[in-house]
């Protein structure tokens, strides 16, 4: 319900009027070895479908940095999720190498926020700070209803392989990316 209600008020910074479905998850998220990822970042958890399954697979010492525009959300990850493990930055991910830490670097980075329909300034940003941050095995995880982000990602990733995902409302793409 919070996440419908806060549809109707952003319908372009949420992309979508509900979350994410299990099919969606559990494909995504087969393309992360948790054994070995250990610094995790999220681009709009909204209300944290992906974030507590991550939580739920992350190696105890692991981090998870989830960062979310909407302060709705943001209070409601904080409420339902008090985990150590998580910090919810209430702001941009184009912000993501300040906030991980001057040279540090993400293993995993999964990305929900809608592309196609932010301006392209941000949506370069994003794509360039992540590219950036990202470890040298490391991939970022794109999840999207919309391809128009794919030539974006092809000009900035070495590898870019994409998958189908019927089974959600609406259905969606991933792409995998790795430098
Ligand atoms: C489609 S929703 C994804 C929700 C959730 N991850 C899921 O799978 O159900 C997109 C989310 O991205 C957030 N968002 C949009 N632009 C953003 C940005 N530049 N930085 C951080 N979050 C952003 C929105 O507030 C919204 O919560």
């Amino acid at each position: 319900l919070l996440f419908a209600q806060n549809f109707f008020k952003h319908p372009m910074m949420l992309g979508s009027i509900i979350p994410s479905s299990r099919f969606l998850i559990d494909s995504l998220l087969a393309e992360v070895d948790f054994s070995q990822a250990r610094t995790f970042v999220e681009y709009g958890p909204g209300v944290g479908s992906f974030t507590a399954e991550l939580l739920r697979r992350m190696h105890p010492d692991a981090r998870l940095t989830a960062f979310e525009l909407n302060t709705d959300f943001v209070e409601h990850l904080r409420a339902r999720l008090p985990d150590p493990r998580l910090r919810v930055v209430a702001g941009s991910a184009a912000n993501v190498q300040a906030e991980l830490g001057a040279g540090a670097r993400a293993d995993v980075v999964i990305s929900g926020i809608p592309f196609s329909t932010m301006p392209p300034e941000v949506r370069d940003a994003v794509l360039d700070a992540t590219r950036d941050c990202l470890s040298p095995s490391g991939a970022l995880l794109v999840y999207q209803f919309s391809r128009a982000v794919r030539p974006h990602l092809e000009r900035r990733f070495a590898q870019v392989h994409e998958r189908f995902i019927p089974l959600n409302i609406l259905p969606a793409r991933f792409w995998a990316c790795r430098r």
